[in-house]
C-alpha cells in the first residue's frame, strides 16, 4: 500500500488476538503498522508482533525488491512493534538500528542484544538524512513507554506518531475512528495526558499532511478533527455533553435506582445518558465514557465494609489515569451499614477539580419514596447544576 510516492505500508492485521496487551478485547482485531521510506537510503519504521514476522518480512520484500534497507527505526520497544528486530537484523545484515538510548537498554532486556556495532543512538531533535527525506526524531517519553521517539519526515510532511493517534481494530474492518481510538487512548496512554500534550505542542510547530501511527489507519484528511480530539483527551477536557452512570447491583435494587435516575435525566432533557453495568460491560468502555462526558453518577453497594469489587476496580482505573474536572453524584446501597459513598469520596480524594452533588442517595436494601424524591433531585442537580 502506497502512502506517498516514497512511503509504503508494510504492516499486518491480527484477527487471532483475544486480548490486546493482555487485557483489552479487540472484536475487530488489531493492526500492527510498519512503514518503509524508499530513498537513496531506505528506512523501515518499526516491526510487528512476533506472530506476524514472516508476513511482515514478505510485505517488506515486496516493496524492497532487490534493494536492502539501510535503517530500522525503532520508535517503541513494546513487543507488539519490536518483536521482529532480531529477525530483521538477521535478514538484512548490513542494516543499522536507529533508536533512543533507553530503547537499546530495553532491547537488550527483551532480546539479549543491543547491536553496539550496528546502531545509531538518537535523542530529541536529531536528524537522519535518507537523501530527499530528512527524518527528525522527537522524544515522546511515556507516550506510551519511556523510550518512545516519534519521527517527522519534512519531505512528505509525515508524522510517524508511534502509539499516539492509534486505535484498536484491524485495517480491513470499517469502523468509527473516534470510538476505538478513544478506548485505546484512555486505556493505554490515559495516565500520561501531560506527556501526550507535550508531544501535541511540539507537533503544532510542524507542517503535517499525514499521521502514520503504529495502530489504526493512516490519517490524511481532516487532520484538525483528530488533533482536536487529542487536544481534548490529553487535557482531560469534556468531549461530549451528557451523563454517564456507572453501577453495580447484586439483587437488582441498585439497578432499579439507576433506571429511575436514567428516566429522570431523560425526562429532564439531559442530552445523552449512558449506563454501564460494571460487572458486565467492557471496563475499558466504561473508562472511556467517564473521560468522555463531564458528569458521572456512581451507584454501588457496600461490600465487606467498603465498595463492591467492580466499582472499586473502576475507581482505581479512573484515579490512576488522573480522572479530574468532572461533576460526580453518588447512589449507595447498604442493608445495615452503608459505607460506599464515604469510600468513593475517599478514593476520589486525590482527583483534581471534582465537584460532588449536594444530593447523595442512600438506599437501605430497596428504594423508598424518599429515595425516589432524592433521585429526582440528583437528576436535576447533575443535569442542570
Ligand atoms: Fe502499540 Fe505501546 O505499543
Amino acid at each position: 500500500m502506497k502512502i506517498t510516492n516514497d512511503i509504503f505500508y508494510v504492516g499486518v492485521n491480527d484477527h487471532e488476538l483475544d486480548l490486546f496487551e493482555g487485557q483489552y478485547v479487540v472484536p475487530n482485531g488489531m493492526a500492527y503498522n510498519s512503514y518503509v521510506i524508499m530513498d537513496e537510503k531506505i528506512a523501515v519504521m518499526d516491526t510487528v508482533d512476533v506472530r506476524f514476522g514472516d508476513e511482515w518480512l514478505a510485505n517488506l520484500h515486496a516493496v524492497l525488491g532487490d534493494r536492502s534497507p539501510d535503517f530500522l527505526v525503532v520508535q517503541h520497544m513494546e513487543p507488539d512493534h519490536s518483536a521482529n528486530i532480531t529477525a530483521f537484523m538477521q535478514a538484512y545484515p548490513s542494516a543499522t538500528v536507529v533508536a533512543s538510548e533507553r530503547a537499546f537498554v530495553i532491547m537488550k532486556q527483551f532480546f539479549g542484544k543491543d547491536y553496539p556495532e550496528r546502531r545509531i543512538v538518537v535523542k530529541n531533535g536529531d536528524t537522519l538524512s535518507l537523501g530527499r527525506h530528512d527524518l527528525t526524531f522527537l522524544s515522546a517519553p511515556m507516550v506510551h513507554w519511556p523510550e518512545v521517539i516519534v519521527t517527522y519526515d519534512a519531505c512528505d510532511k509525515v508524522l510517524f506518531s508511534a502509539d499516539a493517534f492509534g486505535k484498536f481494530g484491524a485495517l480491513d474492518v470499517e469502523e468509527d475512528w473516534a470510538c476505538e481510538a478513544r478506548r485505546y487512548y484512555f486505556g493505554i496512554v490515559g495516565k500520561y495526558g501531560a506527556q501526550a500534550k507535550r508531544l501535541l505542542d511540539a507537533a503544532a510547530n510542524l507542517e503535517i499532511e499525514r499521521i502514520c501511527p503504529l495502530h489504526g489507519p493512516v490519517l490524511s484528511e481532516n487532520l484538525a478533527y483528530y488533533l482536536g480530539l487529542y487536544q481534548t483527551w490529553t487535557s482531560y477536557g469534556v468531549e461530549s455533553e451528557g451523563v454517564v452512570i456507572a453501577y453495580t447491583s447484586v439483587y437488582g435494587n441498585t439497578k432499579r435506582a439507576v433506571e429511575l435516575l436514567a428516566d429522570e435525566l431523560r425526562r429532564g432533557g439531559c442530552p445523552k445518558v449512558t449506563v454501564n453495568d460494571l460487572a458486565r460491560c467492557d471496563m475499558a468502555e466504561a473508562v472511556e465514557d467517564a473521560f468522555r462526558y463531564g458528569r458521572i453518577v456512581l451507584a454501588t453497594t457496600t461490600y465487606n465494609g467498603e465498595i463492591f469489587p467492580f466499582m472499586r476496580t473502576f475507581l482505581h482505573e479512573l484515579t490512576e489515569r488522573n480522572f479530574q474536572g468532572r461533576k460526580v453524584g453518588i447512589i449507595e446501597n447498604g442493608s445495615w451499614a452503608p459505607m460506599a459513598a464515604k469510600e468513593i469520596r475517599a478514593t476520589l480524594a486525590s482527583c483534581k477539580n471534582l465537584t460532588f452533588t449536594d444530593t447523595t442517595v442512600t438506599i437501605r436494601s430497596a428504594m423508598t419514596e424518599e429515595n425516589r424524591a432524592q433521585i429526582a433531585s440528583l437528576a436535576n442537580e447533575i443535569c442542570n447544576g
